[in-house]
């Protein structure tokens, strides 16, 4: 079950000029909890001027071996007129205690040998740095192939840290960094990355149909071109993982069912249960939360799957999903912040 801890500051680093890194420190009785998948990811909360704000950051450290983490390292990029990263950006400093909630998120790879690779965008570096640099500390035979991209050098975040992975791991680790605005050394290709241009590269660098896993990771455009390349060059769904940042409103139009006049649901949290009446147009978690105000969320768009719950009883529409893989849905999860009732009862258990 997710739960806050405050947790105080122990390092601010700048990465770039709008990113920083934020190192927090886990006293030892609260390790346990904080136990992470190398890819995982922390939800943040801060109430300002009585608003709640929550915010999801990926964990980029490795992730121990065996211990339970005394510290945890996360990346956060300024995001215009973002109500959190501008206040990370501005005004955390060492020392100060943030509310931060227990690990989650499945974009994660667990150790294992065999060959990975990863395209990335911005601060979509940040989960897969987690990712590679755990897997090449842990497996000795294990290749990591990394594609990332940005707009220029300047503005890359994590520059040093990926460059220290290659020369600790320079046959294992396989790095290519595509720049979007900005002329690179002859050979290094330059522009945006897009499903064309994936279509091209990635079969010149690496045999495509050997990779064990795939992970993509970064703003919409470019995790869906990402897919759409491998889903062209034959890579089983199945050996495909994303988790998307940044989603434009208006992508992904809900469809349209229509909702019955009256519907209730019923929810099992952290082992005890409810039934609560739906009001017209709220999502089921906005309903769980008037209810038990400690129901799992960060991002409330469909992003970020920390409300994801099993569907027990009933049928629900989802506004949008960018975060639950198709195997999941299939399993019967849903994301509680984008469900609607589409029958008049409806059964979640957010505790599966
Ligand atoms: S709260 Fe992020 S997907 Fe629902």
């Amino acid at each position: 079950m997710a739960r806050f801890h405050r947790l105080r500051v122990a390092a601010v680093d700048r990465l770039t000029d709008d990113s920083v890194a934020l190192t927090l420190a886990v006293p030892t009785h609260l390790r346990e909890e904080y136990r992470y998948a190398p890819g995982q990811h922390l939800a943040l909360r801060r109430t300002a001027d009585g608003q709640e704000v929550r915010r999801t950051y990926s964990i980029c450290s490795p992730a121990p071996d065996g211990e339970a983490p005394s510290t945890l390292r996360v990346g956060v990029r300024l995001v215009d007129g973002g109500a959190f990263s501008t206040y990370a950006l501005k005004e955390i400093d060492l020392g100060d205690e943030l509310e931060v909630m227990t690990p989650a998120g499945r974009f994660t790879l667990p150790p294992a040998p065999g060959r990975y690779a990863a395209v990335v965008g911005g601060s979509g570096i940040t989960p897969v740095l987690s990712i590679a640099s755990t897997l090449l500390a842990r497996e000795p035979e294990a290749r990591f192939c990394l594609i990332r991209s940005d707009r220029t050098a300047a503005s890359t975040m994590f520059l040093e840290e990926v460059a220290d992975l290659k020369d600790r791991y320079p046959e294992r680790l396989q790095l290519v960094t595509v720049l979007s605005r900005e002329e690179q050394q002859a050979g290094l290709p330059s522009g945006r990355l897009d499903r064309e241009r994936l279509t091209g590269l990635l079969p010149a660098l690496l045999p495509v149909d050997q990779v064990d896993g795939w992970f993509l990771c970064g703003p919409y455009g470019l995790v869906e071109g990402a897919e759409r390349a491998l889903r062209g060059l034959r890579v089983a769904r199945s050996r495909i993982h994303q988790e998307i940042f940044h989603v434009d409103t208006g992508t992904a139009p809900a469809a349209t069912v229509s909702a019955p006049a009256h519907s209730t649901v019923t929810a099992r949290l952290d082992g005890r249960g409810g039934t609560w009446p739906v009001r017209s147009g709220e999502s089921l978690l906005e309903t769980v939360l008037r209810n038990r105000p400690d129901a799992p969320y960060a991002c409330k768009g469909g992003v970020c799957g920390t409300c994801r719950a099993f569907l027990v009883a009933g049928e629900v529409r989802m506004d949008r999903n960018f975060a639950l893989e198709s195997e999941e849905t299939e399993a019967g999860y849903v994301l509680a912040c984008q469900s609607h009732p589409v029958t008049e009862q409806v059964e979640l258990d957010f505790d599966r």
